[in-house]
């Protein structure tokens, strides 16, 4: 547990998955993107027709679920679904799959071993909580749900999605009250979180932000 970890946690579209790899980039650590094995598990399960109750199932599929991780991206069983992996009903169905403490359990393992010198950034809801409690730098990172939506909106376009800004805003405030509410791994900031509001703030100086905050713990 000497191998340094910083966790950023926060809601869907704060810009955790961009600020984790921007300080990942300059300190020169590996990146663990939590979410990514919520929805490869998402896409798993809908891949093998199992519904989203069907939490013993759900939880062996996430004990065996073939991934791996390169520069490329994520591959689910020798397939690159990095894109695939983006799409909202995806990120919808792990939030459902994402409640159940089985799943959670199943995918515990598989998110410590991320950390290996020189060190880990990791992004998700419960990095700080749950995961890596002992990190020395953990950061909850928030925007407004406007910004939020607007930056989902951008990201999906770009991707040559189709999407609707409101209907964005209404499955993100979804999302966010059911990830709040879950009894296991609730996404809140950890008690000694420092937080970071990134509306009016760019990749730039949230990182930095981040970075300054990482010097002063050494
Ligand atoms: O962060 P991202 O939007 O990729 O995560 C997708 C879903 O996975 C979230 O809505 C959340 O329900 C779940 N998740 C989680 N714990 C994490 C990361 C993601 O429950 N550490």
């Amino acid at each position: 547990a000497d191998i340094p970890v910083i966790t950023i946690d926060g809601p869907t579209a704060s810009g955790k998955g961009t600020l984790a790899s921007g300080v990942a980039q300059k300190l020169g650590y590996h990146l663990l993107d939590s979410g990514a094995l919520y929805r490869a598990t998402a896409l798993a399960a809908q891949r093998a027709g199992i519904p989203a109750d069907d939490e013993a199932r759900l939880a062996a599929l996430a004990a065996a679920l073939p991934l791996h991780f390169d520069e490329q991206g994520v591959w689910l069983d020798g397939e690159n679904v990095t894109d695939a992996l983006r799409r909202e009903e995806v990120g919808a169905l792990a939030s459902q799959i994402s409640a159940h403490p089985a799943v959670r359990c199943a995918l515990t393992g598989l998110q410590l071993a991320f950390r290996r010198l020189p060190g880990l950034v990791a992004d998700g809801r419960d990095m700080g909580t749950v995961i890596f409690p002992d990190a020395p730098l953990k950061v909850f990172l928030t925007a407004s749900a406007a910004t939020r939506a607007e930056r989902r909106h951008k990201q999906l376009i770009s991707k040559g999605f189709s999407a609707n800004i409101d209907d964005l805003l209404q499955d993100l405030e979804a999302r966010d009250a059911r990830d709040r509410s879950r009894s296991t791994a609730p996404l809140k900031p950890a008690e000694d979180a420092m937080s970071l509001d990134n509306s009016a703030l760019s990749i730039e100086a949230s990182v930095q932000q981040v970075l300054d905050w990482w010097q002063q713990r050494r």
